[in-house]
C-alpha cells in the first residue's frame, strides 16, 4: 500500500520519500502548468533531476505520450534503479505511474499531486493507465507509489471550480464512511476556503481512501464503496463530453452522488434528511447539470456500458445509511428513469 504523507516540510518530506526508493538517477514528470507554477518549489527541494513536461489535458492521456515518456526515461539512461516522481493532478499520477509500472518490469515511483482531486482520490490507492480506443482508463495496472506526499499549499493557486471537483470525492467519502466527518464536510464554507482546515479534512479523507483500499487493492469487493456517484456521475461526463461542453470529474460524481442518494432511499432505505441536507449542499455549489427526458436513453446506454459492470448489468453502489455501504445493488431501466425525474425536479 501506498505510503501516504501529509507534508508539513517537503523539502524534509521530499528527502525522506526518495530515501526509501532505489534512486540511481531521479526524473520528474509534470504537465505545462506544473512546470510553470509547481515544478520550481519541488527544485528548491532537490536537485539533479531530469524533467520531462507533458500536455495538461486529458486528452494527453494515451499511448503516445506513454510512448513518449518511456523514450525519454529510456534515452536520459533510467535503468530499473531508477525513481520517477508525478507532479501533477490525476492525469499524470495516471499516466506517469503507468509508465513507471511498465518501464524495465517497473521502477519505483513518488506522486507529488497538485490538485485537490488527485490528492484525495488519483494519486492514492495505486490505480495506474491511460485512455484507449475512446474509453477512459482502458490500459492500465493497478500499481501503488511507493510514497504519496500530500502538500496542501498547491491547494492555494487552484482554482475554485478544481477546488470543488476533488471536494466531490470528499463528500463522497463522509457518506461512505461516518456522520461525524460527513457533518464537518456539509460545514464547510467552500466560498471562503479556511485551508488549514481544508488540509485536515483532506488527511481525514484520505484515511477513508486507504482504509477501503487495505481491504481490498483490486476492487474485487468492498473497493467498490469508492464507486459511489459515479455509475451516473460518469454517464452525465460522457454525455457532457458527447455536447463538446465537458464538465469536470467532480462535477459529475457530485450530479451523480444526488441520483444514487435517491436511488439509495428508494431501494436501501438511505434517511431522507441526510439525503435533502447532501443534496443542498451541492445544488448550493455545484449548480446544475441540464438534460430532459430525450436525453434518458442516452444516459441509459452510456450506464449499459460503464465498466464497472458485470454479466452486462447495470452495477450501483448504495448506502443505507452514512458508512453502510452496499456493493453490486442493481436497478431496472424504469427505476433509473424515475431517479434521473427526481434530479430534474429537484435540481431545476
Ligand atoms: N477512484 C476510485 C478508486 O480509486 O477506486
Amino acid at each position: 500500500m501506498n505510503n501516504v504523507v501529509l507534508c508539513t516540510n517537503l523539502k524534509q518530506n521530499l528527502d525522506v520519500a526518495i530515501e526509501r526508493c532505489e534512486h540511481d538517477k531521479i526524473f520528474v514528470l509534470a504537465d505545462v502548468h506544473t512546470q510553470q507554477l509547481c515544478l520550481p518549489l519541488l527544485l528548491k527541494s532537490i536537485d539533479n533531476v531530469q524533467v520531462f513536461a507533458i500536455g495538461a489535458e486529458d486528452l494527453n492521456k494515451n499511448i503516445q505520450t506513454l510512448v513518449s515518456v518511456w523514450n525519454f526515461l529510456s534515452q536520459k539512461g533510467a535503468s530499473r534503479h531508477s525513481l520517477l516522481i508525478n507532479l501533477g493532478g490525476g492525469m499524470i499520477t495516471d499516466l506517469g505511474g503507468f509508465a513507471a509500472s511498465t518501464f524495465k518490469r517497473g521502477i519505483n515511483y513518488i506522486n507529488l499531486p497538485t490538485t485537490l482531486l488527485a490528492m484525495v482520490d488519483a494519486s492514492v490507492g495505486g490505480k495506474t493507465g491511460i485512455n484507449f480506443n475512446g474509453l477512459k482508463n482502458e490500459i492500465g495496472v493497478f500499481n501503488a507509489a511507493d510514497s504519496v506526499l500530500i502538500d496542501t499549499d498547491f491547494l492555494r493557486t487552484l482554482n475554485h471550480d478544481n477546488i470543488l471537483s476533488g471536494y466531490a470525492e470528499m463528500l463522497k467519502h463522509g457518506l461512505i464512511s461516518d456522520v461525524s466527518h460527513w457533518a464537518e464536510l456539509l460545514n464547510f464554507d467552500m466560498n471562503h476556503i479556511d485551508y488549514t482546515l481544508l488540509k485536515q479534512l483532506v488527511g481525514q479523507s484520505i484515511q477513508v481512501k486507504q482504509g477501503i483500499v487495505g481491504q481490498d487493492p483490486n476492487e474485487k469487493g468492498i473497493r467498490k464503496a469508492l464507486n459511489f456517484g459515479h455509475t451516473f456521475g460518469h454517464a452525465f461526463e460522457s454525455l457532457a463530453l458527447a455536447r463538446q461542453k465537458p464538465i469536470l470529474h467532480g462535477y459529475a460524481v457530485a450530479y451523480g452522488m444526488v441520483c444514487e442518494l435517491y436511488m439509495s432511499c428508494v431501494k436501501s432505505g438511505f434517511p431522507k434528511d441526510k439525503m435533502r441536507q447532501t443534496i443542498h449542499f451541492i445544488k448550493e455549489n455545484y449548480g446544475l447539470f441540464s438534460f430532459g427526458c430525450d436525453d434518458y436513453d442516452q444516459l441509459y446506454q452510456l450506464m449499459l456500458h460503464d465498466k464497472k459492470n458485470e454479466n452486462d448489468v447495470i452495477n450501483f453502489t448504495l448506502l443505507e445509511d452514512i458508512g453502510k455501504i452496499q456493493i453490486n445493488q442493481h436497478a431496472d431501466r424504469k427505476t433509473i428513469e424515475e431517479v434521473l425525474d427526481f434530479y430534474r425536479e429537484c435540481m431545476e
